[in-house]
């Protein structure tokens, strides 16, 4: 059943391209010029009246919705918030019947997800939700639905799950510019033609394995380490640290890398392992100079970056290089990398990489 992979998580790992395939294909016109979901009941009418959007979600689900917020803001220029769901209900959120929430979860059986998508419902808002599981709990009530084509997940970590999410997002956003004129033909020809050929990139990627083996083992030696990024950059570091904390216990703090000189400076001494994101080609020269502060301080530093950019190269120790995609995409290659890196540094540590401490897989409680 793990169809010759050590582990569910590597499997699923490997299963992100066709992941990928599977939530972008039919969602996709022919010509590629445009996206159709034909799931969605919201109208055109409906979707013009939407004056802010509220994503809300759990963990790796919340990772994948702080992209969707920077993917809707910048595709259809509508203002969203992101909400961890057991705190929303309680910071009484402003949800009139013209905001849209969306609830991302993969199992659709998250207990703080579904009270946060009952009480948006309550107070007269739209729900989206973006699941992996077809007819679960969130999927049921919530009144438009789009669903994650990742296929079952067995891992307790999320790999592919939070990538087709990803993917979601990236079709939800092209669908409301769509809609709303936020973004010309070409725009959006040009985005989906970048989604096109993610599959093979991630492929790419996967190739590289055994390079990001021998990075984990020597990440595996520390009990702290640091992962930072800019905008798009920062998200996918959460991730990344979420990950890498879940399943191989090792401690790790993710910085938006512009904040680290406002106090956690003092936490990079000789040798702490630091993976710098810089994958995002505007914000690319504020990094290199956030990746400099800790080189001075005896930082070794893997930056993640996109082919072309050798520049980066000679700020950092190592370097994995990423396929390049546009800026707003790179989140569905650079957490690949993040997601290897943790599950060889769990298996140096000897851990049950699949089932890792005081996790479920499902969270049922609140
Ligand atoms: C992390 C992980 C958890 C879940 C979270 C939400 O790898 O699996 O953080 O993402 O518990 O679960 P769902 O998406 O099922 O609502």
């Amino acid at each position: 059943e793990k169809a010759g992979f050590d582990h569910f998580m590597l499997k699923e790992i490997h299963e992100q391209p066709k992941a990928y395939r599977d939530t972008m294909s039919s969602r996709i016109s022919a010509d590629g010029a445009s996206v159709t979901l034909n799931e969605l009941s919201m109208t055109v009418e409906e979707i013009r009246k939407i004056s802010r959007v509220h994503i809300v979600a759990c963990g790796t689900a919340f990772h994948a919705g702080m992209v969707g917020k920077y993917v809707i803001e910048k595709l259809a220029r509508i203002p969203v918030e992101t909400d961890v769901a057991s705190e929303y209900r309680y910071r009484s959120p402003i949800i009139t019947k013209d905001t849209l929430v969306i609830v991302v979860s993969q199992s659709g059986e998250t207990a703080d997800t579904l009270a946060a998508l009952r009480e948006a419902k309550r107070c007269g808002a739209k729900v989206l939700a973006i699941t992996n599981v077809v007819g679960s709990s969130v999927a049921r009530e919530a009144d438009d639905l789009i669903t994650t084509w990742a296929g079952p997940e067995i891992a307790v970590a999320s790999t592919k799950a939070y990538t087709s999410q990803l993917i979601a997002f990236y079709l939800f956003g092209l669908h409301l510019a769509q809609t709303l004129g936020t973004q010309t033909a070409d725009e959006i020809k040009e985005v989906i033609t970048a989604m096109k050929a993610l599959p093979e990139q991630v492929e790419a990627i996967l190739a590289q394995a055994d390079a990001l083996k021998v990075v984990a083992e020597d990440m595996a030696k520390h009990d702290n380490l640091f992962f930072i990024g800019r905008g798009l950059d920062y998200a996918v570091a959460l991730e990344g640290s979420l990950k890498l904390k879940e399943i191989s216990y090792i401690h790790s703090e993710a910085y938006a890398a512009g904040e680290l000189k406002h106090g956690t400076l003092a936490l990079i001494e000789e040798d702490v392992p630091v993976i710098a994101l810089a994958t995002q080609h505007e914000l690319l020269e504020k990094t290199v100079s956030n990746i400099k502060e800790v080189k001075a301080r005896g930082a070794n530093v893997l930056g993640i970056a996109v082919e072309g950019e050798e520049e980066l190269q000679k700020s950092v120790d190592s370097t994995f290089i990423i396929p390049k995609t546009l800026d707003v995409l790179s989140p569905a290659l650079a957490v690949v990398p993040l997601q290897l890196l943790s599950y060889y540094a769990s298996l140096a540590r000897g851990n049950d990489v699949d089932k890792p401490r005081n996790l479920a897989k499902s969270v049922t409680v609140e």
